[in-house]
């Protein structure tokens, strides 16, 4: 039996994998290498973190990873955008506005944890890189939901994109899960436009705003079985 402080043995593919990474910590500090998905090297190709050896016809190819961390940070700006006009609608005192887009920006925050569980559990390696900094004024609560309408219209082309591409890689495992996106940016630019609609009948009339206020404060918690189930 072997004793705790022996070395485990290591499997040919292991070894492999070990081999390459000490070539590239002595070589190239930091460089990315090439995933060897045949051989189940796949955070062989990231040096700069810990080392896993994975195996299975599910991992992640490098490109796609990277559109998909792509889209990881679009998430996260998402919710860093509807969280600064959370702000911008407290200050004008209008907490129905603010209630509804703070949890347009909890769901954003879903979808950030969606794509980070995704990408582990393909043996990708989520990168984290900077998040631009949104606006924080508009100049009025009708700006405020075209902005939020033209960023889900954003998104929307984003995610049409990474299924194109996942499918010129026959990675139907991203398509599927792409897919889940798909359907729900159509409830995204729908919800957001309806606001949109509405504000522009409102006008200048106060007294239509301030029940529209209350509409949106009615809004429910999101649902995490919803916005974060499998897909
Ligand atoms: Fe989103
Ligand atoms: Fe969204």
């Amino acid at each position: 039996m072997r004793g705790p402080t022996q070395e485990p043995a290591r499997s040919p593919a292991r070894t492999y994998c070990l081999t390459l990474r000490e070539e590239a910590d002595n070589n190239n500090p930091g460089a990315e290498m090439t995933k060897d998905s045949s051989l189940g090297c796949a955070a062989v190709a990231h040096p700069v973190g810990g080392f896993t050896e994975r195996k299975g016809t599910n991992l992640l190819k490098p490109e796609m990873e990277e559109r998909l961390n792509e889209q990881f940070n679009l998430e996260l700006y998402s919710a860093y955008l509807y969280y600064a006009m959370t702000a911008y609608f407290e200050s004008l005192s209008l907490k129905g506005f603010s209630h509804w887009m703070s949890l347009q920006a909890q769901e954003e925050l879903l979808h950030v944890s969606k794509l980070f569980q995704h990408i582990n559990d393909r043996a990708g390696r989520v990168v984290f890189n900077a998040v631009e900094a949104p606006p924080n004024v508009w100049e009025s609560p009708l700006k405020v939901m075209e902005a939020a309408y033209a960023h889900e219209c954003l998104v929307s082309e984003r995610i049409n994109e990474e299924v194109s591409f996942a499918l010129s890689l026959n990675d139907h495992t991203s398509v599927t899960f792409l897919q889940w996106f798909v359907a729900e940016q159509v409830e995204e630019e729908s919800v957001a436009d309806d606001i949109v609609q509405k504000l522009k009948i409102i006008g200048d009339n106060s007294s239509a705003l301030f029940l529209l206020d209350q509409e949106l404060g009615q809004r429910p918690a999101v649902s995490i079985d919803a916005e974060a189930g499998d897909a």
